[in-house]
């Protein structure tokens, strides 16, 4: 009898891959500016802020995916979420290591104190708690391990991640609060898209969703 032919994969780059390369171009960009000197007049703030800034869009990214995929039908955009997701939580890891090193110069009292006092802070602290339990949940075999249901439970941690994630974002600007409550539009708009019996974003769900 004869077998199955695979399904011959299109010519072109992944799509994981070219979501991976995107997502890691603001770091270079980053780097770049380190290197040359071209952080503006307080480098410490602006790396702060633009990893903090990065982490937080890619996670909202993260959590467009799935809508995207039900509003296009185009279920290989599946593929990008899970890099997308590591890629924000590398941003939130160099926002957090940046804040302990070159910000607190790695003085844990006052990291501590100002993770317990100051709301903003602790919002970001729980927030990447909740990104660091995605992370290493993230392989394919976790969900063997934990089981699909505790899985799912683990992985609806990216709702109130982001919502905290804005919340820091919100609590901390002292102007313009425009662009935090932007976010929390945007988060808001995504979160109602994923509540049961939602029909927001839900066009086309015809194949299966590949692994
Ligand atoms: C322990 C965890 C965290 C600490 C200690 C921390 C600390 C900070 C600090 C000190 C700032 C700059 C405040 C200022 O300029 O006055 C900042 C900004 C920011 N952080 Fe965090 N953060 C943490 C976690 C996170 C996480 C998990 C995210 C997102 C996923 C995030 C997103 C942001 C954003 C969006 C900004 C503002 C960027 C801008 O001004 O454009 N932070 N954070």
């Amino acid at each position: 009898m004869s077998q199955p032919r695979p399904t011959p994969r299109k010519p072109g780059v992944e799509p994981w891959v070219a979501a991976t390369l995107l997502a890691a171009l603001p770091l270079v960009k980053i780097l770049v500016d380190t290197t040359t000197g071209q952080l503006g007049a307080d480098p410490v703030e602006a790396l702060i802020r633009r990893t903090g800034w990065w982490a937080l869009t890619l996670l909202v990214a993260t959590l467009a995916v799935t809508p995207v995929r039900r509003f296009t039908g185009w279920n290989r955009i599946i593929t990008i979420r899970k890099p997308l997701g590591l890629m924000s939580f590398l941003y939130a890891c160099l926002h957090f290591l940046l804040y302990v090193g070159i910000d607190q110069f790695f003085a844990f009292s006052y990291i501590i104190e100002d993770i317990l006092e100051r709301p903003y802070i602790t919002a970001g602290f729980v927030a990447l708690l909740m990104l660091l339990a995605l992370a290493v949940t993230s392989r394919r075999d976790s969900i063997r391990k934990l089981g699909g249901k505790r899985w799912r439970r683990i992985h609806f941690l990216i709702y109130p991640a982001s919502l905290l994630a804005v919340l820091h974002y919100y609590w901390l600007v002292k102007a313009d609060t425009r662009p935090p409550l932007a976010f929390a539009g945007v988060v808001m708009v995504l979160l109602l898209a994923r509540l049961p019996g939602s029909r927001l974003f839900s066009r086309s769900l015809s194949t299966p969703v590949p692994r």
